[in-house]
């Protein structure tokens, strides 16, 4: 995987506020009274720790699994920071979610925040769907969230140049520049190639 996971705290920042989800798996979880519930991809606890929160109260058990050392790190970081009795409703293991494998097996598997948009290939999905049923107890549910492209929003896109220019209209250091000093064109090609190169692009 890329770079993206390697800095947890800036994953934690971009999605403060973002609890839209986490009401969402909560009242499934209500819903559905799973004992355990394993959660692919869990990241930095984001969704798991409200999960647990709520099973040290009601009685189920939570386990995020996540292949990226620094995101697990940061998970369990965020689970010390919990009192004891929800702490030990919730479990974080290193795992992949192609190859792994839950002992005991639980009742509730959920993947949310579109982690399975990481699996490229075809025979990765299946690969995960396989080790979903493998590893779920019989009447076990699979929960997976995947958010749906916008496609006309994509069709557009080929309709416009590939970059943006950012214009600084005066040069100030970077701590006092104010957003009436920067202005966005949306440049033709033709823009674009002049202004990295000073040459006309048919010339
Ligand atoms: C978009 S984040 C979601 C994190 C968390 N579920 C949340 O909602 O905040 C995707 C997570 O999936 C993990 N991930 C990606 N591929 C994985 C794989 N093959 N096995 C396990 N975890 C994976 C990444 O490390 C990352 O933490």
């Amino acid at each position: 995987m890329s770079d993206i996971y390697r800095h947890p705290e800036e994953y934690d920042l971009e999605h403060s506020g973002d609890d839209e989800d986490i009401g969402f798996y909560l009242s499934l979880v209500r819903t559905l009274q799973p004992k355990k519930i394993l959660e692919l991809g869990c990241g930095t606890g984001r969704i798991t720790l409200p999960l647990a929160t709520e099973g040290a109260r009601r009685g189920w058990e939570v386990i995020g699994l996540d292949s990226q050392p620094e995101m697990l790190q940061r998970a369990q970081h965020n689970r010390s920071e919990v009192s004891p009795e929800i702490s030990a409703h919730l479990r974080f293991v290193a795992g992949d979610m192609h190859s792994f494998c839950a002992e005991p097996k639980v009742d509730l598997i959920i993947v949310p925040c579109s982690s399975l948009s990481h699996l490229l290939e075809l025979e990765d999905q299946i690969a995960v769907f396989q080790r979903c049923f493998a590893n779920l107890n019989p009447g076990g549910r699979f929960v997976a969230e995947l958010t749906m492209p916008n496609l006309a929003a994509y069709s557009d896109s080929f309709n416009m140049p590939p970059r943006t220019l950012v214009e600084i209209v005066k040069w100030v250091d970077a701590q006092s520049i104010g957003l009436e000093d920067v202005h966005l064109a949306r440049p033709t090609l033709e823009d674009v190639f002049i202004e990295l190169t000073g040459k006309r692009l048919r010339e």
